[in-house]
Order: C-alpha cells, then sequence, then structure tokens
C-alpha cells in the first residue's frame, strides 16, 4: 500500500512539473502580450496621423465576439473578456498618454449577502465587451444610507441593489421611477451628476423573460408569492393585460397584493387545482441547497400551461422540472435576471446591452466546476 508520505511526494512532483510547464506558457503569453503592444503602437501612430480615436469600441466588440467563437474552453466567458479586456487596455494605454490617467468609471452593485452575486460577472463582462472601460464592484452594506452617501461621494455612476436594501433605499434618493415607486421596491440607481434615480428592471426582466414563450396580455397568470420578486413580477404582468391570481402562504401578505392590483387571492396551501395560462414562482422554494422543494403539487400542472420560475440556482428548479415532464413550455429565472441586468446596462449606458454575452457570462458561473467549458 502506498503511504501517505509517498502520495504527498508524489503530489508535490507532479505539482512542479505543471508549474514547470505553466512557467514555460507565461513566458510564452509575456512574449505574445508584447508582440501585440508593438502591433498596436504602431496602429497609434497611423491614429495620430489620421486624426482617429485611439479607443474604437466597436473594434474592441468585434475581437470580443471572434474570440468568443474560437473558444473552446475551459476559459469561460467572463474570464476571456477580463483576459483580452485586460490586453485592450494595455493597448490604449501604449497608444495614448490620456488613456493612462483616465479615471475608469464605477458602477456596483449593494447588498448583505453579496458575495454569492452574479452581478459583477455578468456586468463586468457586458461592459469589456461593448469597449467600456467601466469597473463593476460588489459591496457588502448594512447602513444603506451610508452606502447612498458614498455612491454621491465617489461619484458611483451607477448601481445595482439587492437584499435586504430594495425597499429601504428608496429613501435616499432624489427620484423614483413611476414603477418602482408603485411596486415599492428599487434595484436599479443611476447617478446623473449627483441626482440619484431609482428604478425597478426586475419587472421588466420578468415581462421579457415571459414574452420569449408567450404572451401576456389576457391571459390567466397565478403568481406564487408576496413578497419583493412577486411585486414586480405581478405588477409588471398587471401592466401588460395579463389577468392576475395570487397564491401565498400567508394570507395577510398575498391579500395585500392581491387587493393592490385587484387581483384575486388564493392561500397556496388550497390550491387543489388551476385554471391559467401562466404559472410563475416568485418564492425561494427550490433553491439551492433546498433544491428538492417544490412551491405547490405539480398534478395542477397541465401540457398547455407556461411555467416560470424566478430561482436561478439551479437552473432547472424541481418545479420546472416536473413542468417539462408534464410538457409544459418553461422559463427559467436566468432569462429574468438577464433582462433585468440588461435593462440596467441600458438605463447606465445608454447603449444596447450585449445580452446573449451577460447570459452566457453568468451560465458559465453558474455551471459546476467540472463541466466548465
Ligand atoms: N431571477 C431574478 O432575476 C430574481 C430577481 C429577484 C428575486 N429573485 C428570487 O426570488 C426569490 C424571492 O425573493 P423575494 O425578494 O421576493 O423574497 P421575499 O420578499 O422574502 O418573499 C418571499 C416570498 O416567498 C414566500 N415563501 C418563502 N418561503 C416559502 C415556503 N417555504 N413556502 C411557501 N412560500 C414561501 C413568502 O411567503 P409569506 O408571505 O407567506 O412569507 C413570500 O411571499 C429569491 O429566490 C430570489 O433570489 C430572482
Amino acid at each position: 500500500m502506498t503511504s501517505d508520505k509517498t502520495r504527498k511526494a508524489s503530489g508535490d512532483a507532479n505539482i512542479n512539473d505543471l508549474r514547470g510547464r505553466i512557467d514555460a506558457l507565461d513566458d510564452q503569453l509575456l512574449d505574445l502580450a508584447n508582440q501585440r503592444l508593438v502591433l498596436a503602437r504602431r496602429i497609434g501612430a497611423l491614429k495620430r496621423q489620421t486624426g482617429a480615436p485611439v479607443a474604437d469600441r466597436h473594434r474592441e466588440s468585434n475581437i470580443m465576439d471572434r474570440l468568443l467563437t474560437g473558444n473552446s474552453g475551459p476559459l469561460g466567458t467572463y474570464d476571456l473578456h477580463r483576459f483580452f479586456g485586460d490586453l485592450m487596455a494595455a493597448a490604449r494605454r501604449v497608444q495614448s498618454r490620456d488613456a493612462v490617467c483616465a479615471p475608469a468609471p464605477v458602477y456596483a452593485v449593494f447588498g448583505d449577502p453579496v458575495a454569492h452575486s452574479l452581478s459583477p460577472v455578468m456586468h463586468t463582462s457586458a461592459f469589456l465587451h461593448a469597449g467600456l472601460d467601466n469597473t463593476y464592484l460588489a459591496f457588502r452594506v448594512s447602513d444603506i444610507a451610508e452606502a447612498m452617501r458614498g455612491v454621491r461621494a465617489f461619484d458611483i455612476r451607477g448601481a445595482s441593489i439587492t437584499l435586504p436594501h430594495k425597499v429601504s433605499v428608496m429613501t435616499h434618493l432624489d427620484e423614483l421611477d413611476d414603477m418602482a415607486a408603485r411596486i415599492g421596491a428599487v434595484n436599479t440607481i443611476v447617478n446623473r451628476g449627483g441626482r440619484l434615480c431609482g428604478y425597478n428592471s426586475d419587472w421588466q426582466g420578468a415581462v421579457a423573460a415571459l414574452a420569449e414563450k408567450t404572451a401576456v396580455s389576457d391571459r390567466q397568470v397565478a403568481v406564487i408569492g408576496a413578497g419583493g420578486a412577486a411585486r414586480a413580477v405581478a405588477f409588471g404582468i398587471k401592466k401588460k393585460g395579463g389577468r392576475l391570481t395570487i397564491l401565498n402562504r400567508s394570507r395577510k401578505n398575498g391579500e395585500i397584493l392581491a387587493a393592490e392590483l385587484d387581483a384575486n387571492f388564493i392561500p397556496l396551501a388550497e390550491v387543489k387545482k388551476l385554471a391559467c395560462d401562466i404559472v410563475i414562482n416568485t418564492t425561494p422554494v427550490g433553491m439551492t441547497p433546498h433544491e428538492d422543494t417544490i412551491p405547490l403539487d405539480s398534478r395542477i400542472l397541465q401540457k398547455e400551461m407556461v411555467v416560470m420560475d424566478v430561482v436561478y440556482s439551479p437552473l432547472k428548479t424541481r418545479l420546472l422540472a416536473a413542468a417539462e415532464a408534464v410538457g409544459c413550455t418553461i422559463v427559467d429565472g436566468l432569462a429574468m435576471f438577464v433582462y433585468q441586468g440588461a435593462l440596467q446596462f441600458e438605463l447606465w449606458t445608454q447603449t444596447d446591452a450585449p445580452v446573449n454575452i451577460m447570459r452566457r457570462a453568468v451560465q458559465d458561473a453558474l455551471l459546476p466546476e467540472t463541466e466548465l467549458i
């Protein structure tokens, strides 16, 4: 039998061997990066002659697209953008002294906890793909009032707001978008020259995700839940002309939301059958680490229904798996997450969001390590 000592010695030798090969590759990468910069510097000289600007966002987007198409992994979408984004930033710096000094506009997500947030992966990939030299950071904050003072003091250009601050942040803003005010929650802030404007892109994200698979107007829609996500989804459905029923565990919360939206209410435990076209789970039921839970009896589902889950970890919740088995059309929580992020991007940058890149970046991040491309 191999002793622990022998196994350790053999493991160390293998690590040293692999590290030696990594060092050799790093030398090649360094040489290649410098060769790339020499070419970029020559382009810089030509740009000076023709008066062309140093930064060319269209060219940078095209480079990213070409590289993504040819990428066979395991470099994921986010890391590919970080790696080549840094190379392109270095190329801008060898072309222009201004590019050395220009401070990058900062964007951020505020929440508690926030370490699990996929917003940094999604927005950083989107910014780099669009050739924007923006930085996106995650801040774990308990005092949202102080955080908003920080946004003003540091001129943070825009922010995503996540739990538990979506409601409490509202009193620290200068303006509220109409839907954010009606929903009673803000998940997006735009800093317009020191004026902080609050939006809710969750409702638009939900509606856009559904629109990929079904119309909403005049459809009977059952929303499970009456919390923050339910409010955004239900107000969005109502705005798009859907006919709403709220199903919720606690009667009080369900009835309050249903009354605000002129919707029907059924206590979740009493649902035995459902006459509806669309079912949307907005509760955390089914979310990791409780993947084996389901918010309602799957025997209620009919194959003509569209079933959506706002939970995106796991991507295929038990509810969605059961719905798929019945033959329903399913919409996962990733679609809503990506669309709400795309709307944030567009509010911040006034340019079209690279939705597919954002989706790929988040999808990669949700894959177990062993399955990364
Ligand atoms: N995909 C996206 O882009 C996106 C966006 C926002 C949120 N989300 C997800 O949406 C989920 C809910 O977030 P939230 O902000 O709405 O939370 P929340 O405000 O705390 O509301 C939770 C809702 O779920 C219900 N609920 C909780 N546990 C339940 C259980 N065991 N059985 C039945 N009902 C239960 C609660 O019912 P009671 O009223 O009876 O307490 C409440 O209505 C989270 O998983 C979040 O990650 C996803």
